[in-house]
């Protein structure tokens, strides 16, 4: 299937700098050529216009550029559902997280029922209650599943976009009081770092893949570069000890090009500043190339 590449330079959503050269550094890393050498037909249509914070003021400190960020997701949403329409691959480079409102809005539009992975260290299911920091990064998978700020939930027009049972949350190990009672509420399968240190990462997959493929008619994965452990990527703005390692990213990767089920996906919170000589975005592209069915043999 060929793939349409879409940047979103957006780093009004994270509470530190610099996640708005994900998209560049991802690239550099020789996004494109190492996909056109695993066969596919590859269009990028260069980064989405976002505005730049300076321009702007915090409205609401529980909801910082809830307006910008709302606006960016409505049009990376329409670019998203055109790149469907047109039988095409959406992956989106972030960017930071709340950009995942807009993927997933185009995502869904075109299904019955979507299947979601959200591969992070964090739950991303605070809203504007809950939030501890304001930052709406820290919101996408509660706003995906109807929660939050109607500016947000309203993307594109149709709220929810993707059911609880079809969502499944992998790597999470630093979750906020209000979205430990979100997840109890809704009754969402987690694999927390416990789980995954329990199982390994085949048996999680497993059980991931038949969570997202139950009845539905497509699945979306939003990984979260932070759901890595710090030492394999570094240039996250939120990281969080005791992540997953480079080869169990891998190996899910793999897993997902195997059970040949992801119809869009999206690569987020790549922070060059933070980074370490690029390392994280190069991370990025050799997890999109296992993601697409690179094999060793
Ligand atoms: N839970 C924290 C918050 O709400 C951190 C969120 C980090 N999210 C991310 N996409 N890196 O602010
Ligand atoms: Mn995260
Ligand atoms: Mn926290
Ligand atoms: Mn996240």
């Amino acid at each position: 299937k060929p793939i349409t590449v879409i940047g979103v330079p957006m780093d009004l959503g994270a509470g530190r700098r610099g996640v708005d050269m994900g998209p560049s550094a991802i690239r550099y890393a020789m996004l494109k050529e190492k996909l056109v050498q695993l066969g596919f037909e590859v269009e990028d249509v260069g980064n989405l216009h976002v505005p730049t914070p300076e321009a702007y003021q915090v409205v609401d400190p529980k909801l910082k550029y809830l307006e910008e960020i709302a606006s960016v997701c409505e049009t990376l949403g329409k670019t998203v559902s055109e790149a469907v329409e047109r039988g095409r691959f959406p992956l989106v480079l972030g960017g930071d997280h709340s950009i995942a409102i807009g993927t997933i809005a185009g995502a869904a539009k075109h299904r019955e029922r979507l299947g979601l992975i959200w591969f992070d260290a964090h739950g991303d299911l605070n809203t504007g209650e809950t939030t501890p920091s304001g930052n709406i990064h820290g919101m996408p998978l509660a706003v995906s599943l109807g929660y939050g700020h109607p500016a947000l939930v309203n993307c594109l027009g149709f709220t929810p976009k993707v059911l609880p049972e079809n969502v499944v949350l992998i790597g999470i190990r630093d979750l906020d009081e209000g979205e430990r009672n979100l997840i109890r509420q809704l009754g969402i399968r987690v694999f927390t770092m416990h789980d995954i240190d329990r199982m390994g990462m085949g048996a999680v997959m497993e059980e991931a893949l038949s969570i997202v493929t139950r009845g539905t008619d497509g699945v979306h994965l939003s990984l979260d570069l932070d759901g890595l452990d710090p030492k394999d990527a570094p240039g996250v703005g939120t990281p969080v000890e005791g992540g997953l390692t480079y080869r169990e990213s891998h190996l899910a990767m793999e897993m997902l090009a195997e059970a040949n089920v992801l119809t869009s996906a999206e690569f987020v919170e790549v922070n060059p500043i933070l980074d370490n000589g690029n390392r994280t975005a190069k991370v990025a592209v050799a997890l999109i190339e296992s993601a697409f069915g690179k094999q060793v043999l």
